[in-house]
């Protein structure tokens, strides 16, 4: 068995943008010949039309080669329609809707896989608060409901399916940020924990990383397809392969003077069965 992932995330379409990337990747992806391709967030820099075409673009020349999963970021949620509003929430997410389908969160089954995602960009809300007044409308939540629906996801999945599930913020710390993309990033955890994931796929953080959760779950969060890279580091983004021993995470570096990406880190993490996974019964 062995499924592929292209993981992108956070183009950034708008000025902060760099069509050198998106064509390179555009030009490479064929050749990785992936099953499935994630997008996770951050697809504009203000939710404009314009910003958002231009994510549906790159989804429909992506979309040649294999399924593509797209989920909302911060920066693609119109959230100054619904600041701290509990009601009315869908016209948040209306111009995004109006690009990439009328399901946030769809989720994809393939024989080896069931992807399912998560909405943890909700703009100015109660859930995404913290004291720091720099974090309104660019952290996120994990609402329970979210939670309680991949759960349902993955409960039905089989067993011989791996269950990926994808969000937009990144749910370890940044290495050079020091940030949690998640407000109440324990809690958050904890239910990404509980909800039955074998891998996440998130980015927000714009640095790539490869990590373990709780010492099982797989985390691929992917660097920035835009001029936003963090600390000036050459842009990544990530390939998922999951075989039956274990689940591998290469970043794909650009390489400035051959205008690629090039493989370059590698990280490999022994498969975790769901029957071990399972809490041993003391009896
Ligand atoms: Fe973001």
């Amino acid at each position: 068995m062995s499924f592929s992932i292209v993981h992108l995330s956070d183009t950034h379409f708008g000025g902060k943008a760099d069509v050198a990337l998106i064509e390179a990747v555009e030009a490479l992806v064929p050749d990785l010949d992936p099953r499935c391709i994630v997008l996770s967030g951050d697809v504009s820099q203000r939710a404009r039309h314009g910003e958002l075409q231009a994510g549906r673009g790159l989804v429909r020349e992506l979309e040649r080669t294999a399924p593509v999963y797209v989920v909302p970021g911060n920066h693609d949620v119109q959230w100054w329609w619904r600041p701290f509003l509990p009601f009315g929430a869908a016209a948040k997410y209306a111009k995004f809707r109006s690009y990439f389908g009328p399901v946030l969160a769809p989720t994809l089954s393939f024989p080896e896989a069931v992807v399912a995602g998560a909405v943890t960009a909700h703009g100015m809300a109660w859930g995404s608060l913290t004291p720091r007044v720099r974090d309104i409308a660019v952290k996120g939540h994990l609402p329970g409901r979210e939670v309680r629906r991949v759960r349902s996801v993955f409960a039905g999945a089989r067993p011989e399916q791996v269950r990926v599930l994808v969000l937009h913020h990144n749910v370890l710390r940044g290495e050079l940020s020091r940030r949690m993309g998640l407000a109440r990033w324990r809690q958050a955890q904890r239910r990404i924990a509980a909800c039955g994931a074998d891998i996440v796929l998130c980015g927000h953080d714009h640095q790539e990383q490869a990590d373990l959760l709780e010492r099982r779950i797989v985390v691929s969060c992917a660097g920035t397809l835009s001029r936003g890279s963090r600390g000036g580091r050459p842009p990544v983004f990530n390939r998922i392969i999951v075989d039956e021993e274990a689940i591998h995470v290469e970043f794909y570096r650009w390489v400035v003077d051959r205008r690629t990406f090039r493989r370059s880190d590698v990280h490999a993490f022994t498969r975790v069965r769901r029957a071990e996974a399972a809490p041993v019964d003391a009896a």
